[in-house]
C-alpha cells in the first residue's frame, strides 16, 4: 500500500467529512483485495503475529504448507496450529533470522523460516519528535526446500560411495592376497598335523578349523564389498522370478533345517516374465533370506510372496524377527551399518543397488517387537525408460 495515501489521510482525519469516509473506505478495501492476491499469488509461505504470537494473517501457501485453514487459523497462536514449533526460541531474537526446519505434518518437507520482528514507529502524543519503536509481532516468510535438500543428501550418498570405491581397490590388494597366503599355509600345516598323534594333534586340528573357519569369513566380507563397490552391469534375460526365488530358498536348505525355520512361498503362478540378471537377483534374495534368518535366529516363520500389480512385480519377505528400530531403520542403507558382531553391514545397500539397476524400487515395513517385511518391485512395463534412469546417476 502506498504509505502517501494512509499519511496524507492520517494527516487530514479531522477534516474529512461524512462523504469522504465511504471514498476512502472503498479504496482501501480495493488495496487490500489487491495486496492479498498478490501475497496469494506467490509461492513463499507468509504468515503474520501480532506480539502474542497470535496469527493475523495467513496466505495460502502457508496454509497448504501447515495443512491449515486460514479463517480457522486468525487469533490462535501460531505454536498451537504447528506443533512442535518453538515459537517462544525463534520470536526472541532482536533482528531477523532465517532456520531450516523439518515438518512432518501434513507431509515431511524441509522448510526454510525466515522471522522478521516488525516494529511500528509510535510518537508520543506531547512530544512529537521523540518516537520510538514498538514490537508489534512477526512476519514469518516461508520456503519450502524439500528438493534441495534431498538432492544435498543424495549427492552426500554418492560421495560416501566414491570414497567407499577408491577404499575399495586398497582394501582387495592389501586382504585378498595375504589372505590366500593364510590359506595355503594352513593346509601346509594340516598336512603335517596329520602325522602328529595323540592330544596336541587334537588341539592343533581345532585351532586350524577355527583358523580357516575365520579366513572364509573375511573373504567372504572381503567379497561381498567388492560387490558393493564394483557392480557389474547387470546381464538381461527373460526369467521367471518364481523360479529365482525357488532356487534361493533350495540354496538356504541346509541352515533352514539347522534354524527350524518354516518358510512358506506363496508363488503367483501368472506373472510375466521380467527381464532380468539371474544370478545379481538370486544374491538379492539371499541376502535378504540370510538377513531373515540372522534376525530369528532359531525358529521363525519367513513368508515369501511374489505378486503383481499394473505395472510391477512384487516380491516379499515377511519374518517373525522382531523387526528393527526406527533408528536402525533410517541408517540401514548406510555403508558398514550393521547390529552384528560379524556383520558386513554391506548386504542391504547391495541389494537395494541391484535393485535399482533392474529399474526396481525397495521398501522396508519394520514393526518392532514383531518382525519385517522387505518388499521388491521390478517393473515389467516401461523397462527401458526406467533402466535409463537408473543408470544415469553412476553411483546409487
Ligand atoms: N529381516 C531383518 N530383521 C531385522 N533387522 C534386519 C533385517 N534385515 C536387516 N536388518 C538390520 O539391518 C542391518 C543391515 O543389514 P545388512 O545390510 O544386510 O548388513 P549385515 O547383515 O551384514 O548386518 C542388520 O545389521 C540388521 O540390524
Ligand atoms: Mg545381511
Amino acid at each position: 500500500m502506498k504509505s502517501g495515501f494512509l499519511d496524507k489521510l492520517i494527516e487530514r482525519l479531522g477534516r474529512i467529512g461524512p462523504e469522504d469516509v465511504q471514498n476512502y473506505l472503498l479504496q482501501l478495501a480495493q488495496e487490500k483485495g489487491l495486496i492479498e492476491t498478490v501475497f496469494n499469488a506467490i509461492q513463499e509461505g507468509i504468515i503474520v503475529t501480532d506480539a502474542k504470537g497470535r496469527i493475523t494473517y495467513v496466505n495460502d501457501a502457508a496454509c497448504e504448507l501447515f495443512g491449515l485453514e486460514a479463517e480457522q487459523s486468525i487469533g490462535k497462536r501460531l505454536d498451537e496450529c504447528v506443533r512442535g514449533l518453538d515459537w517462544k526460541a525463534l520470536s526472541q531474537s532482536e533482528g531477523a533470522i532465517s532456520r531450516d526446519m523439518e515438518i512432518f505434518y501434513p507431509a515431511n518437507r524441509f522448510l526454510n523460516f525466515y522471522i522478521v520482528p516488525l516494529l511500528i514507529e509510535r510518537r508520543t502524543p506531547k512530544d512529537g519528535a521523540n518516537s520510538h519503536a514498538e514490537p508489534v509481532g512477526h512476519a514469518i516468510i516461508l520456503r519450502d526446500i524439500t528438493e534441495s535438500r534431498r538432492s544435498t543428501e543424495k549427492t552426500i550418498e554418492s560421495e560416501r560411495f566414491n570414497a567407499l570405491t577408491l577404499l575399495a581397490a586398497g582394501v582387495a590388494h592389501e586382504i585378498g592376497n595375504p589372505l590366500n597366503s593364510l590359506h595355503i599355509h594352513l593346509q601346509l600345516m594340516e598336512r603335517k598335523v596329520r602325522k602328529l598323534d595323540g592330544k596336541v594333534k587334537e588341539e592343533l586340528q581345532e585351532a586350524i578349523a577355527i583358523s580357516r573357519a575365520e579366513i572364509t569369513r573375511l573373504d567372504s566380507i572381503v567379497t561381498q564389498f567388492l560387490q558393493a563397490i564394483r557392480p557389474s552391469k547387470p546381464v538381461l534375460h527373460p526369467e521367471n522370478v518364481n523360479a529365482i526365488v525357488e532356487e534361493a530358498v533350495r540354496f538356504v536348505a541346509p541352515e533352514i533345517e539347522d534354524r527350524d525355520i518354516v518358510v512358506e512361498q506363496e508363488l503367483r503362478s501368472d506373472l510375466p516374465l521380467l527381464e532380468l540378471d539371474r544370478d545379481q537377483m538370486k544374491q538379492v534374495f539371499y541376502n535378504v533370506i540370510k538377513n531373515s534368518f540372522e534376525a530369528m535366529k532359531r525358529r521363525g516363520i519367513l513368508r515369501i510372496r511374489t505378486n503383481m500389480d499394473a505395472t510391477h512385480v512384487n516380491i516379499s519377505f515377511t519374518d517373525t524377527g522382531g523387526g528393527m528400530s526406527a533408528e536402525s531403520l533410517s541408517r540401514v542403507f548406510e555403508p558398514y551399518f550393521t547390529t552384528k558382531s560379524s556383520g558386513s553391514g554391506l548386504g542391504l545397500l547391495i541389494v537395494r543397488r541391484i535393485v535399482r539397476e533392474h529399474g526396481g524400487e525397495m521398501a522396508i515395513e519394520s514393526n518392532e517387537g514383531k518382525g519385517l517385511t522387505l518388499t521388491i518391485r521390478l517393473p515389467y512395463l516401461d523397462k527401458r525408460v526406467r533402466m535409463l534412469e537408473a543408470g544415469t546417476s553412476p553411483h546409487n
